[in-house]
């Protein structure tokens, strides 16, 4: 795998901000971390403090050989309470985007990376019948510092999101494993969306904009695949629909799950003994990602697709080389068949705050939890230089 990518193909990596930037305290996330919810194991605290050391971040991705970076902008930090805007925090990540151009890094912005304000969730969050005006309001305050962003995600996995709202809500009546978004946050989120598309255009008519999806390469028992089917449908399907007239989408894999009724419940079932676990019990199964982008092809017609994340938690970093070299030869195997990839980015830079716990480690950088010092594993020189 090398030297087998279009010249303009963007190489770079993902982050986001609650898992890196660290005491992140005015996001629902914050709060729900400071609960005994059995998910939590430690809360997010300094996290890698990039809110501070995001230079150092940009300057490991550019000395290793990678043109683009994938960060967001955090709303519980721009919008502290119901329209107050904080003009220190816009210009931050302001500051951000021209640090990134400065080092050669063309940025691709999310405006929402499953955060939000604390008095967004207590307010009902996702599921309030304002949701999506107050999210509009948002984008109108951070669209005009996105100059010179290309490429804009606007809601990161908003399936995912609208798990999460079930989650801090305390409306969740199963596990993670067989929980299904609520559709009213879906729906919303769809329409946050597509409303925020054109007012970025508005002020950036030449900026792409898109989303990315997460896609868990749902496959069920044979004569049982239509569980696989009801599960993508309102975790994946609706939201790829909600995508043909996009600029672009991102595609984000990491493995595939087996789905299938247990106790009248579709669910994620466990993985069979024998096989390889990653650090987030994930079956290690690196062609996730060429599966995922051609199936995304498939549905959603004519748009480029870009690889916003796909990596692997793991102690062992020969494993992560192992993975990702496989997974990219994926991606190579689905362009060679027509597929329409723009771009990779690797989850992720730094390993950071797993939602819960930071024992999963997805790092192309080790990070010192007192000191903040990065340690880069040989995987951030390979990658960097395998474009
Ligand atoms: C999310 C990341 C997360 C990663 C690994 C994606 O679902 O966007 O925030 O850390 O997967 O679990």
């Amino acid at each position: 795998m090398s030297g087998r990518f279009p010249p303009d193909f963007l190489w770079g990596t993902a982050t986001a901000a609650h898992q890196i930037e660290g005491n992140n305290t005015n996001s629902d996330w914050w709060a729900f971390e400071h609960t005994t919810h059995p998910r939590i194991k430690e809360p997010s605290g300094d996290a890698a403090d990039s809110y501070h050391r995001w230079g150092e971040d940009m300057d490991l991705l550019a000395g290793a050989g990678f043109t683009d970076y994938r960060f967001s902008i955090e709303w519980a930090r721009v919008e502290p309470a119901p329209d107050e805007f904080s003009a220190a925090q816009l210009a931050h990540y302001r500051r951000m985007i021209d640090g990134a151009r400065d080092r050669g890094l063309r940025p691709l912005v999310t405006l929402h990376h499953f955060t939000g304000p604390r008095w967004f969730a207590e307010r009902g969050g996702w599921m309030s019948a304002d949701a999506v005006d107050r999210f509009m309001r948002y984008v109108e305050a951070v669209a005009p510092i996105l100059g010179d962003v290309d490429h804009v995600c606007t809601i990161n996995e908003p399936h995912v999101v609208a798990l999460i709202a079930r989650l801090i809500a305390g409306t969740a009546d199963r596990d993670m494993a067989g929980l299904e978004p609520d559709p009213r946050a879906s729906a919303a989120l769809i329409e946050a969306h597509h409303q925020a598309a054109p007012i970025l255009r508005a002020h950036w008519p030449r900026q792409q904009v898109g989303w990315s999806l997460a896609w868990v390469n749902a496959y069920a028992d044979p004569g049982a695949e239509d569980a696989a089917e009801r599960y993508a449908q309102p975790r994946q399907i609706v939201f790829a629909d909600a995508s043909r007239d996009d600029d672009w989408v991102g595609v984000q894999s990491y493995t595939r799950t087996k789905v299938g009724v247990v106790d009248g419940w579709l669910t994620e079932l466990k993985l069979g003994p024998g096989v390889e676990r990653t650090l987030t019990g994930w079956e290690f199964y690196p062609q996730a990602i060429g599966d995922a982008v051609r199936t995304v092809a498939s549905l959603v017609g004519d748009i480029p697709i870009i690889v916003t994340e796909n990596g692997v938690a793991t102690d062992g970093d020969e494993r992560r080389i192992a993975y990702t070299d496989a997974a990219l030869t994926s991606v190579q195997q689905a362009m060679a068949d027509g597929v329409d990839v723009r771009g990779y980015f690797h989850w992720s830079l730094l390993d950071n705050y797993e939602w819960g716990s930071y024992r999963p480690t997805f790092g192309l950088v080790a990070v010192d939890k007192t000191t903040f010092a990065r340690y880069p594993k040989p995987s951030l020189a390979w990658l960097g230089s395998h474009k």
